[in-house]
């Protein structure tokens, strides 16, 4: 919903803007902390089963949590600044 490149569907204004300016902020922290060292990405959740999400999303919230931290865990500097999901593939932006 943040991509613009992956945005096929359109609709979903507010919420599509929401996520795009969250993106802008992770890529300048990425550009502004690489010196320290501070890693900063976006990383989708997936469709997950929460109260959101609703009872139709095919992902249970500790699957999408767990792989969420593991792509912290694995997470490098080479990857700051990138819009990743939560199987590890990489977004457009
Ligand atoms: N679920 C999905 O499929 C999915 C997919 C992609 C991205 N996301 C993103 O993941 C994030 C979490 O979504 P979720 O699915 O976990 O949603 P959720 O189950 O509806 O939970 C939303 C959480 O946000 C809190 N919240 C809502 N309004 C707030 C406010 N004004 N101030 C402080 N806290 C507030 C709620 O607190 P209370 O419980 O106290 O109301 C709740 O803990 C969202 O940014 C969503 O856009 C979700």
């Amino acid at each position: 919903m943040g991509s613009i490149s992956d945005n096929k569907s359109g609709g979903a204004y507010a919420y599509r803007m929401s996520k795009a300016a969250l993106n802008m902020m992770s890529k300048s922290l990425a550009v502004d902390l690489q010196r320290e060292g501070i890693i900063s990405v976006v990383i989708n959740s997936g469709w997950v089963k929460t109260d959101m999400g609703g009872a139709s999303a095919p992902t249970p919230v500790e699957e999408s949590v767990a792989a969420i931290l593991g792509e912290i865990d694995r997470a490098t500097l080479d990857d700051s600044g990138e819009f990743l999901n939560w199987k590890g593939n990489r977004y457009p932006w």
